[in-house]
């Protein structure tokens, strides 16, 4: 694959880049305000999970950037700095963490908390959909503390099962709850945004970093909301229809008649996971997968094995490692 597929496959991705965004991700933030005008008023927000920062780079400049804004950002991983944006590096989940979000702000509290927070998935559903669920009510306790009243929170939210017991906790505290649904959101994923408006706490509400929402005792029966305890909120797409399909591809050639381009990231990983690889990759010394095609693994032992007669010598006596340890279809050591 050429380094030019994904600016095919991902039109958003390709525009990201062109645009000095450092995530795709910032045209659904952007796309969500087309639709209900969230940065109106704002100077204060905190962005939950913002890694690595396109939504942060949105926010900072509808808030007036330097020239008086505040934008917190907050992820478990570190984020290249951003103009106007301080940052916290921690487990939104985390007491600690809530604790030093909620300090920032201590009389003066926030306009907007958002979250684009997303566990890594694991491709079983309900564990992925409980992980996003605990997400959202961390970041929702999180908001209780922050934000002023009438104030705006927006969050990822996953589609599943027990979706309306987390629309039903939303509506406890906000006047308005729906679910939107960007154009530059796949339509293959489960992924939508709660937008809740008006943040308006019942009364003698206390915020409580423990109770209810970070209590992790998650009753299932309590999900099965019928009756008047079931709340169905509305679910608008946003974005203008005119706006491009994220789930097609596109040439690269655009339709504007502009010619393509190759843009770089904006902001490439500052240490992905996958460094260590590259760097092996790099000295030649990536182990080689063997696929079932190529024969038993056990041919691996008596095929040629060129990467041993271009070890650096630096690189002698260290083991090698593979892509994907763990994985019976890749080598993991040569002789
Ligand atoms: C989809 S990305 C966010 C993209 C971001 N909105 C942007 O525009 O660049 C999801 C982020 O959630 C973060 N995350 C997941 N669980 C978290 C947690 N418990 N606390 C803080 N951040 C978390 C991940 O580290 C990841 O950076």
């Amino acid at each position: 694959m050429g380094r030019t597929s994904k600016d095919k496959r991902d039109v958003y991705y390709r525009l990201a880049k062109e645009n000095g965004w450092r995530a795709r991700s910032a045209f659904k933030l952007l796309q969500l305000d087309e639709e209900f005008q969230l940065f109106q008023g704002v100077t204060r927000a905190v962005d939950l999970c913002a890694a690595p920062g396109g939504w942060s780079q949105v926010l900072s400049q509808k808030t007036g950037g330097q020239e008086g804004g505040q934008v917190l950002a907050v992820d478990l991983q570190a984020m290249a700095p951003l103009p106007g944006v301080t940052q916290i590096q921690g487990d939104i989940t985390q007491l600690s963490t809530a604790k030093e979000i909620i300090q920032h702000f201590q009389g003066c509290p926030a306009d907007l908390v958002v979250c684009d927070g997303a566990p890594d998935v694991t491709g079983l559903h309900d564990v992925d959909e409980y992980m996003q669920a605990q997400l959202l009510l961390a970041a929702l306790n999180i908001a209780t503390h922050v934000l002023k009243p009438g104030g705006c929170f927006v969050a990822k939210i996953f589609r599943g099962r027990d979706v309306t017991l987390l629309y039903s906790q939303l509506r406890i505290f906000f006047s308005s709850v729906l679910c939107a649904k960007p154009k530059s959101s796949r339509n293959s994923s489960i992924e939508a945004f709660a937008v809740c408006q008006g943040y308006d706490p019942p009364e003698g509400f206390k915020p409580d970093l423990s109770k209810p929402l970070l209590d992790h005792s998650y009753d299932p029966d309590f999900n099965q909301l019928d009756g008047p305890t079931r709340v169905i909120v509305p679910f608008v797409t946003c974005g203008d229809l005119s706006a491009y399909d994220s789930d097609c591809s596109y040439p690269l050639d655009l339709q504007d008649g502009s010619k393509y381009r190759y843009t770089p990231p904006t902001q490439p990983p500052i240490s992905p996971p996958y460094q260590e690889a590259c760097t092996l990759k790099k000295m030649g010394r990536l182990a080689k997968e063997v696929r079932p095609e190529d024969g038993p693994i056990s041919r691996a032992a008596t095929m040629p094995q060129p990467l041993d007669t271009q070890l650096a010598p630096e690189m002698e006596g260290l083991p090698l490692i593979s892509a994907s340890p763990g994985c019976p279809n890749y080598v993991h050591s040569f002789p």
